[in-house]
């Protein structure tokens, strides 16, 4: 894969004639190879399995997914589908447990198959999937804008996991604000964490940077302490799964850490996801379901074993940070500074 500056970012979820085309993202930076799912169940399994993952690209898969659900028990059905399209999305919101869009987004089909008669609803659900999708990289641009205004020009961000195109609609969240501040000359370097173990930020975040040519540097996620304390950037930019009502952030595994990190250094922390990531059925981070994955993806790296036969591993793949941590929350409909819950409770009006 070459550089080409200013190449559009990538488009790694598509709805095409024949299903939904995702880029597996197992296989990257290595090799750029398309699933096509044509059932809710192969969708389902390709969220589980993270052919498609980061929060918004989850929950707008899955809203795809329900519409192949709806094709399908039609076609097996046409009179009584709808107790085979529950069960349908039932099994797309378990293939993950933390971030909050999929079950978001599965709301959000499930109210428009309610109000749709059997012969409208496939039309109906197809244009919510895809108003899901068109609204979701709307927001991204916004927040784009939104947060880039608070980089100062000339400045090196730290950004960890991966936010980018890849992980949602296009363009991305925390990935989206530093596109757009490089766009505006405002960033000078991007530092990436490589967030093991699964290293979205090694495989994918540089790999989405080095194609559009815009510069990055990776570190190992143990060198960000070394980072900070050497003044060597302005601002922590991170994405989120799940953002409770008093403004708690769960977020890839590490970002806790950096967020201390950032608060003892004097560096500000910012978040940036749509309003779709927050939950407000939810008082505080403590109450957010964390996932944990299998132990192998700890015992391994690049697909081979790295620890001795025997050794265990606990593999959270979440954690919590407190909102007192962060300094700017970017959503679509406006940036929040020190959020908390009144100021969360406003911006969801
Ligand atoms: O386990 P993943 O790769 O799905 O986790 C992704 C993240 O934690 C992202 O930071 C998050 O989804 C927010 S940005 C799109």
């Amino acid at each position: 894969m070459g550089t080409s500056p200013g190449a559009e970012p990538v488009q790694a979820v598509r709805w095409t004639d024949d299903g939904l085309r995702l880029l597996d993202q197992r296989l990257l930076p290595h090799e750029e190879r398309y699933v096509v799912c044509r059932t809710a169940e192969e969708t389902a399994a390709a969220i589980r399995d993270m052919v498609v993952r980061g929060a918004p690209a989850i929950g707008v898969a899955a809203a795809y997914g329900a519409v192949l659900a709806v094709r399908a028990r039609q076609a097996q059905d046409p009179a009584r589908w709808r107790e085979g399209f529950a069960a349908d999305l039932d099994r797309l919101a378990a293939a993950r447990p933390t971030a909050v869009n999929l079950f978001w987004a599965l709301a959000r089909m499930r109210r428009v198959a309610a109000q749709a008669d059997d012969a409208e609803a496939p039309a109906r659900l197809e244009a919510e999937a895809r108003a899901i999708h068109e609204e979701d990289v709307a927001a991204n641009r916004r927040m784009g804008e939104l947060g880039a205004a608070f980089i100062e020009p000339g400045s090196a961000v730290l950004t960890h996991c991966n936010t980018g195109a890849l992980a949602t609609g296009g363009h991305g969240t925390a990935l989206g604000v530093i596109r757009t501040a490089w766009r505006q000359g405002r960033i000078r370097e991007v530092f990436a964490d490589e967030t093991r173990p699964w290293l979205q930020g090694a495989r994918l975040t540089a790999w989405e940077l080095v194609r559009e040519g815009i510069p990055v540097r990776l570190i190992a996620d143990a060198a960000a302490a070394a980072l900070l304390a050497a003044g060597r950037v302005r601002w922590v930019v991170v994405g989120a799964d799940r953002i409770a009502a008093n403004g708690d952030v769960a977020n890839k595994i590490g970002t806790y850490g950096l967020a201390v990190l950032a608060r003892h250094h004097g560096v500000r922390f910012m978040v940036v996801a749509p309003t779709s990531t927050i939950d407000p059925g939810i008082a505080d981070g403590g109450a957010i379901p964390i996932e944990t994955r299998a132990a192998d993806e700890v015992l391994t790296a690049a697909g081979r074993r790295v620890a001795p036969q025997g050794a265990g591993a606990w593999n959270p793949v979440f954690d919590v940070t407190p909102a007192g941590l962060v300094d700017v929350l970017v959503t679509e409909r406006g940036a929040l500074e020190r959020p908390d819950r009144e100021g969360i409770a406003r911006l969801l009006g």
